[in-house]
């Protein structure tokens, strides 16, 4: 038997392609549970890639209330804890990291648009972990592709079975709603963007004479013979299969005008899955273990440069987190406790006595900790599923100030550490490399550095293209590699080697030539 508390977190993430309704879905959500009481209380975090400061503006803002890093709410008996995630393309690296501290995600696809390259992206990493996916189609209010059509295309896309458990009426201009298949249901809503109103219908099944009132009789014979195709092609939902990360249960709506996010929360508390086991280095440490163990999986710095205090945001995997007590720091073999720890409920953060499996705690932190640090109550553990994935921009770090290099040092390195990009120290010379996703993250380390740490760096831009961690059974000839490669070669934060490529044409040929050296594409390849 599961622990009560166990068993009724549900934590996960909505992620999506910047654009298809994220942001958007995330605050009806916490309409739906009561959490907030208009819409627009989650901050858009979007940024435009022309305009640091009006990004970091926004970064301020959301730095003040790390709050919108999680957000909790209690809904249908059961404490959801949802984790933001970063919309803007360059910080993928911060959401391929949330995704390794959820235990299901809400994946939103924009009908009109269909599947996207970050949707594909978003996939591969879910993928990864076997991290069970719903999907939800968005904007149906617009003319968008045939559901239908839609689900082939997400099928092959993204590589996985669907199973849809909600069917929309109509589309674009005749859109009336949604029918939940799973629960034999219809709540017809009044369009409203900014609250929930009152259902303005509830049936319990097709052949409701109240029905009638509502839909056309053209609309409701549409509506049964796509349940009929609906059944004959795609059956029952098989749960084991979601809960593998086999098979993607679907959903339709409209987010903005609150159609189909019922019938999606509903069904999603009943079957998204509750905090599960997770493999560590050392062993699988089970969720249900008395002896508290958690890792760091974000570090949100305090943007006010009078306060240098970071949070680290710390996922508890077993066990039960209690304020003041002392944990394990398993990287620095040393003790801390935690005199305030942050729990976050929707917008609001307070100080949390205990957590459960499932629950995200926000520690003060004055720089002891990395992503991926593992803290336990004793146990020497290091929590697997939180890789550094091939950066695609390489730019080294010059100097533009020498009298500030200290803090120059000190910042490079406090940024990579809370993950704004990935540091690669490059020989002769210890040359600083930074890899990221996108330009916006050297911009934000250039803005960060100046304002925060009062150095002046230039990057300057470097050929490569990827990076592989590189590996050999045999040593010596690892050892060879490294040396006749040195000017391609960086290590990671972790002092792993890593051969830094132009593009995927370089690393194929080198892999023929050097056939006794492993190349990974992500850093965690034990
Ligand atoms: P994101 O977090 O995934 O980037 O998307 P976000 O929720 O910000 O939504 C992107 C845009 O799509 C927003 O419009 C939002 O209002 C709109 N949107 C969300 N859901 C629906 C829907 O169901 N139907 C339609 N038609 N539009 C939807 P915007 O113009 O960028 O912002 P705003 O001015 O509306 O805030």
């Amino acid at each position: 038997m599961i622990h009560p508390e166990i068993e009724k977190r549900k934590t996960f993430a909505i992620i999506s392609h910047p654009d298809a309704g994220k942001t958007t879905l995330t605050e009806k959500f916490l309409l739906f549970g009561g959490a907030i009481n208009t819409a627009g209380a989650v901050k858009r975090n979007k940024a435009n890639q022309s305009n640091t400061s009006d990004f970091m503006e926004i970064e301020k803002q959301r730095g003040i209330s790390v709050a919108t890093s999680v957000m909790g709410f209690e809904y249908s008996g059961k404490r959801i804890n949802i984790l933001d995630t970063p919309g803007h393309k360059d910080f993928a690296e911060d959401t391929y990291r949330t995704l390794s501290a959820v235990d299901s995600v809400i994946l939103v696809v924009d009908c009109v648009k269909g599947v996207e390259e970050q949707t594909e992206k978003l996939m591969a990493v879910c993928r990864m972990r076997n991290t069970p996916v719903i999907i939800f189609v968005n904007k149906m209010d617009r003319e968008g592709k045939d559901a239908f059509d839609l689900l082939d295309e997400i099928e092959n896309k993204l590589n996985i079975s669907l199973c849809p458990l909600s069917w929309p009426i109509g589309q674009g201009h005749t859109f009336k709603g949604v029918y939940s298949i799973y629960n034999n249901h219809l709540n017809l809503f009044e369009a409203d963007k900014t609250k929930i109103s009152e259902s303005v219908v509830e049936v319990n099944d097709l052949n409701d004479p109240n029905l009638s009132n509502f839909l056309k009789p053209k609309e409701l014979d549409g509506l049964k013979g796509d349940l009929e195709l609906v059944d004959g092609v795609y059956g029952q939902l098989d749960k084991s299969m979601y809960t593998e990360g086999l098979l993607a249960p679907v959903f339709f709506g409209s987010a903005i005008n609150n159609f189909g996010i019922k019938e999606l929360l509903d069904t999603f508390v009943q079957i998204a899955p509750s905090p599960r086991s997770r493999e560590a280095e050392e062993r699988e440490v089970k969720v249900d273990e008395k002896n508290f163990s958690g890792f760091v999986f974000k570090i949100h710095a305090n943007l006010d440069p009078k306060h240098r205090d970071r949070i680290a945001f710390l996922r508890v995997c077993s066990g039960k987190f209690e304020r003041n007590k002392f944990y394990y720091h398993t990287r620095q073999g040393k003790k801390l406790k935690f005199s305030n720890p942050m729990d976050f409920m929707a917008n609001e953060k307070s100080i949390v006595e205990e957590a459960w499996p499932g629950d995200v705690v926000g520690l003060y932190d004055s720089g002891n900790f990395k992503i991926g640090d593992t803290l336990t109550e004793g146990e020497q553990l290091k929590f697997k599923g939180i890789p550094s994935f091939s950066p695609e921009i390489f730019k080294e770090v010059e100097n533009r100030d020498p009298l500030r290099t200290k803090q120059l040092e000190k910042g490079i390195q406090q940024l990579t550490e809370e993950g704004v990009a990935q540091l690669f120290i490059a020989q002769p010379g210890n040359r600083k490399i930074i890899g990221a996703v996108g330009e916006l993250q050297f911009e934000v380390i250039a803005f960060r550095l100046e304002h925060e740490y009062g150095a002046k760096a230039h990057f300057r831009t470097l050929s490569y293209g990827r990076s592989n961690w590189v590996t050999s059974k045999d040593k010596k000839k690892l050892e060879e590699f490294l040396k006749r490669k040195q000017q391609h070669i960086g290590e990671d934060k972790d002092g792993n080697p890593v051969f830094l490529a132009d593009n995927d044409f370089m690393i194929n040929m080198t892999m023929r030539d050097y056939p006794d050296i492993e190349f990974h594409k992500t850093s965690e390849f034990k």
